[in-house]
C-alpha cells in the first residue's frame, strides 16, 4: 500500500482500483505514513507556516435549496441577517489588528447584494486594506459578474464542487442546480485569473468510494489553488437531517490524498472538520492542511450562519482566539503568520 502513496507523491496517476484500496485501507501504518508524506510535501513548499484567513458570513438569505445546508431557501426556522457595508469594513479593520491579511465573504445566493453593491463592498475593501488579499465565496454567477468582481480587486473564489458525479449531485440538490454548470463557474473562474478553490464534503448522504474517485479525478485536472474539504454534518431542518456524519478519519486521508495529489494547494483544515473532532484542526493540519479560516463575523449573527449543527464559532473557531490558535499550531510545531498566504508555484 505504501508503493501507492509513493506512487501518488511522484505525481503519477493511480487506476480507479488503486485509489479504492487506499481509500478503504483501515490500517494504521499505512495511514501514518500517508499522513507524514503529506505533512513532508505540504512542508517542502509551504514550510510550517499556517495561513490564516478572516471569515466573514455576510448573509445568510439564500435563493438556493441544497438539500444539506441549514440556510437552504425553504429553512424558515433559520432567522436571516444581512450586513451592511460598514458592518463589513468593520470586520475588517478588527481581523487587520489581529493580523489577518486575507478577508474571506462568503454567503449565500442573496439577490440583494447585486454586482453593483458587491463591486463596491470589493473595491472599498481593497483600497482601505491594499496589502490583504480579498476572497468571494458567494456561489454561481455569470462569467461577467465573476469578471467585474475580478476587475474590482477580488483575488480569489472558493466554490465547492460538492461532489464530480452528475447522479450523486442530482440527489444533493433541486432540479435548478447542475454539475455542469457549476464546473463551468469553476473553469470561468479560473480562466479569469482568480486563485479558484474548490472542494467536497466527505461523507454526504449518497456519497461512495465511487464518487469520491471522481471528485479526487476531478480536482486533479482542475488543478485549484485551494482545496476544502469537511466531513458532511447533519443539520436539523433539512431532510438530511436523520443522516450519519461523515468521518473525521476519512476527511483526514482524502485530504492527505489531496495534498499529494496537487502539492502545492492552499489546503484549509475547515471548520466542519474542527466541530466533528475537538482536535480536528490540528488533525487536519498534521495530515498536510496549512490554512485555518477563523470566523470574524459580528458575534451577534455567528449563531445565525448555520450550515450544520452544531457548528463552532466560539472557543479556537473565533477570530478573537488568534492567540490560542498560535499557541495550539506552536504545539504541534507550526507557526501562525502574518501574511496574504497566496498561492506558490514552486
Ligand atoms: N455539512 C458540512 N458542510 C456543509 N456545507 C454546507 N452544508 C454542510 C453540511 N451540512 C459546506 C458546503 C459548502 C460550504 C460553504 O459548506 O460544502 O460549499
Amino acid at each position: 500500500m505504501k508503493d501507492l502513496i509513493l506512487k501518488l507523491e511522484e505525481n503519477k496517476n493511480l487506476t480507479d482500483y488503486e485509489f479504492k484500496k487506499l481509500i478503504e485501507c483501515c490500517d494504521n501504518e499505512v495511514v501514518k505514513f500517508l499522513h507524514n508524506r503529506a505533512r513532508i510535501v505540504s512542508q517542502k513548499v509551504y514550510g510550517n507556516k499556517i495561513y490564516i484567513r478572516g471569515l466573514i458570513e455576510f448573509t445568510n438569505y439564500c435563493k438556493n435549496d441544497c438539500y444539506y445546508c441549514g440556510i437552504r431557501k425553504s429553512n424558515s426556522n433559520a432567522s436571516r441577517y444581512r450586513l451592511t457595508k460598514d458592518q463589513i469594513l468593520e470586520c475588517c479593520d478588527i481581523g487587520y489588528q489581529l493580523g489577518f491579511r486575507t478577508f474571506v465573504l462568503q454567503g449565500g445566493e442573496d439577490g440583494f447584494f447585486t454586482d453593483e453593491k458587491l463591486v463596491d463592498i470589493i473595491s472599498s475593501i481593497k483600497s482601505k486594506y491594499s496589502d490583504c488579499a480579498l476572497t468571494l465565496s458567494i456561489g454561481e454567477k455569470s462569467r461577467s459578474s465573476y469578471q467585474s468582481f475580478y476587475d474590482a480587486g477580488a483575488d480569489r473564489f472558493l466554490l465547492r464542487h460538492e461532489t464530480a458525479d452528475k447522479t450523486h449531485y442530482k440527489k444533493l440538490h433541486p432540479d435548478n442546480l447542475s454539475l455542469e454548470n457549476r464546473m463551468n463557474c469553476l473553469y470561468d473562474l479560473k480562466d479569469i485569473g482568480y486563485q479558484v478553490g474548490s472542494g467536497f464534503m466527505v461523507g454526504s448522504p449518497f456519497q461512495t468510494v465511487d464518487t469520491i474517485i471522481k471528485d479526487l479525478k476531478f480536482l486533479k485536472e482542475l488543478n485549484p489553488q485551494m482545496v476544502g474539504i469537511g466531513p458532511f454534518i447533519p443539520h436539523k431542518d433539512t431532510k438530511f437531517c436523520n443522516e450519519t456524519s461523515g468521518s473525521v478519519e476519512l476527511t483526514l486521508k482524502l485530504l492527505s490524498i489531496v495534498r499529494l495529489m496537487i502539492p502545492n494547494a492552499l489546503i484549509p483544515a475547515t471548520t466542519a472538520l474542527g466541530t466533528a473532532d475537538s482536535n480536528g484542526r490540528e488533525k487536519g493540519v498534521l495530515a498536510g492542511a496549512n490554512v485555518i479560516m477563523p470566523n470574524l463575523s459580528p458575534m451577534d449573527v455567528r449563531s445565525k450562519y448555520l450550515l450544520y449543527n452544531n457548528k463552532k464559532y466560539t472557543g479556537d473557531e473565533a477570530s478573537e482566539s488568534v492567540n490560542n490558535l498560535k499557541i495550539s499550531m506552536k504545539k504541534i510545531g507550526y507557526d501562525v503568520v502574518v501574511d496574504r498566504g497566496d498561492y506558490r508555484t514552486i
